[in-house]
């Protein structure tokens, strides 16, 4: 048993108008694990994202990371904690700032979280090792890189501050199928060389049995299965996840 990290205790969110986009979930992440998040389109995926985050506050339940409420991790004291709880989103093009060079974006998570200059650069050239990425592309702004680069920069950015959970919100689902692979090779290898525990959203069940420990799947904002992905594909318990299932395209074979 591992020791958990994040955990959402009976959690709701509803917007201004309409049922609630996330319904009374509960789940938790241990330390190196890494947790799948299935539902289709509108099922809460994000929303349950950004609660984790401490980006929305629920109407009703708790949300804790190792302790901590993430939406009240504010100022200069809560930032060691802040940096162990990173994102990477769906859409890198859209998160990192167009003026900002690709270094710099990283090297802007290493200032805010206490890193001195001098130290900066090197530390960038290793992150980019770290991701693949050849270190050189680190002067070249957003709009110069592939979706699959910058979906790198968006993991290096996200490992500067020595995370122990990252939040991955559909990070794949943007690139096309062979960069898809190098990216979530990427993040399989970085979670078992650094221990990293992820809450890997996704609606692409294929991808997620590559790499989940646990998969819970959602259906309009309520958890309605949860279990391996073996157990999930050969004896899926809820007819929704069965359709999901169903759904899901296998890979093409070569
Ligand atoms: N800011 C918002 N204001 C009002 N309703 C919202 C808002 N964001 C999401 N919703 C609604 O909440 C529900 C859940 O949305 P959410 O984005 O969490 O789903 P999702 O599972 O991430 O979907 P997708 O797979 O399309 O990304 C949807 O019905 C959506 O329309
Ligand atoms: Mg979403």
């Amino acid at each position: 048993m591992t020791r958990d990290l994040l955990v959402l205790d009976a959690v709701t969110k509803r917007y201004r108008s309409g049922p609630p986009a996330v319904d009374g979930v509960s789940l938790r992440v241990g330390s190196g694990e890494t947790v799948a998040l299935v539902g289709e389109s509108g099922s809460g995926k994000s929303t349950l994202a950004r609660l984790a985050l401490g980006l929305l506050a629920p109407d009703s339940g708790t949300v804790r990371f190792d302790g901590h409420d993430p939406g009240r991790l504010f100022g200069r004291a809560a930032r060691p904690v802040r940096a162990r709880l990173q994102f990477v989103p769906q859409h890198p093009r859209g998160s990192l700032n167009p003026a900002l060079r690709a270094g710099e974006a990283v090297a802007f998570a290493l200032r805010v979280h206490g890193t001195p200059r001098a130290e900066r650069p090197a530390l960038v050239a290793d992150l980019f090792h770290k991701v693949g990425l050849d270190p050189a592309l680190a002067r070249r702004r957003p709009r110069e890189l592939s979706g699959g680069q910058l979906q790198r920069v968006a993991v290096a950015r996200a490992l500067a501050t020595g995370p122990d959970l990252i939040v991955c919100d559909e990070p794949t689902s943007a690139l096309d199928t062979t960069v898809q692979a190098q990216v979530l090779d990427l993040l399989t290898g970085l979670q078992r060389r650094l221990g990293l525990a992820l809450l890997f959203i996704s609606h692409d069940l294929g991808v997620v049995r590559q790499l989940a420990h646990r998969v819970v799947v959602l259906r309009h904002g309520r958890v309605v299965e949860e279990a391996t992905p073996d157990a999930l594909w050969h004896t899926p318990r809820h007819s929704y996840t069965r359709a999901l299932l169903a759904a899901d395209t296998p890979p093409a074979t070569q």
